[in-house]
């Protein structure tokens, strides 16, 4: 099976196909979302918090983005790739985002770029469409941006701040954008936003009525007790069993259980042909 396109992914949206969408960082886990079945793996630059172990996205570079966009696509079959331009690779002019895009798309092979903002970055977004180069938008709660909006807040609150998210919405699809995440924007607000826009809208607290919805891998999987928001539900809770099985490797090292027999090679040649072998 092929990789799947942004024409598969606007059908979908056109026969109410909802969308699945999940981050992954590295191959082993582009395998198995990929396995699993997801729609769109996005290479986020959320890897700046949950790989990286920062409080926020803004110190992840281009070079890092590439990086790990080309160790999740050796590990992608089937899903659509997309990875996101990190901060300040192209706020500064369409130029710039034209340069960064194209790194990533020729670098990773990756099929589409993220990029965050509304009609402020539509001018970067028509650049990048006009050169072949499919783009994901990014409206509502921008992380990049987290200190412009006072922290991690739900957006579109309010009259003023909805029409000004709306207006958002409707440049980055006018400006050619393929599909837009909407993050951290009241469910009301999602729904309406997914009605009136051609392209599919991919929710993260976002409520239940976008046209997909996409989580952190970490979050997912329950990697981290520490981080529950509210958006969240975790599939399962992987944290405890990991720590659990690397203890156990601890305790057989140390009691000398690991490695066992089984586990150990040998060479019926004996110790003098070895001494030459080694
Ligand atoms: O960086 C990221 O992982 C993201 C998603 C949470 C939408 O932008």
């Amino acid at each position: 099976m092929a990789q799947k396109t942004v024409l598969d992914l606007q059908k979908m949206k056109a026969g109410s196909q909802r969308i699945a969408m999940v981050t992954a960082y590295d191959a082993t886990m582009a395998r198995l979302v990929d396995a699993a079945g997801v729609d769109m793996i996005l290479v986020g630059d959320s890897l700046g918090m949950v790989i990286q172990g920062g409080t926020n996205t803004l110190a992840v570079t281009l070079d890092e983005m590439v990086y790990h966009g080309r160790c999740v696509a050796r590990g992608v079959q089937n899903a659509h790739l997309t990875v996101d331009l990190p901060f300040m690779s192209y706020q500064i002019s369409p130029q710039q985002a034209l340069a960064s895009a194209g790194r990533v798309m020729k670098e990773t092979g990756c099929q589409s770029v993220k990029l965050e903002g509304g009609a402020r970055t539509a001018p970067a977004i028509q650049a990048l469409v006009e050169a072949g180069i499919p783009v994901v938008a990014h409206v509502g709660l921008t992380p990049q941006s987290v200190h412009g909006l006072g922290g991690f807040r739900v957006q579109g609150r309010g009259k003023d701040a909805a029409d000004r998210l709306i207006e958002d919405a409707l440049a980055v699809q006018e400006a050619g954008a393929f599909c837009v995440v909407l993050e951290l924007v009241p469910a009301a607000l999602a729904t309406e936003l997914s009605a009136r826009l051609a392209i599919p809208t991919i929710g993260i607290g976002a409520g239940v009525g976008c046209d997909g919805q996409v989580l952190v891998c970490n979050d997912l999987l329950g990697l981290d007790s520490r981080f529950q928001p509210k958006f969240v539900r975790r599939f399962a809770t992987l944290e405890a069993p990991i720590i659990g099985a690397v203890q156990a490797y601890v305790e057989a090292v140390r009691d000398g259980s690991f490695p066992a027999e089984e586990h150990s090679f040998h060479d019926k040649r004996g110790p003098a042909v070895l001494a030459r072998v080694y």
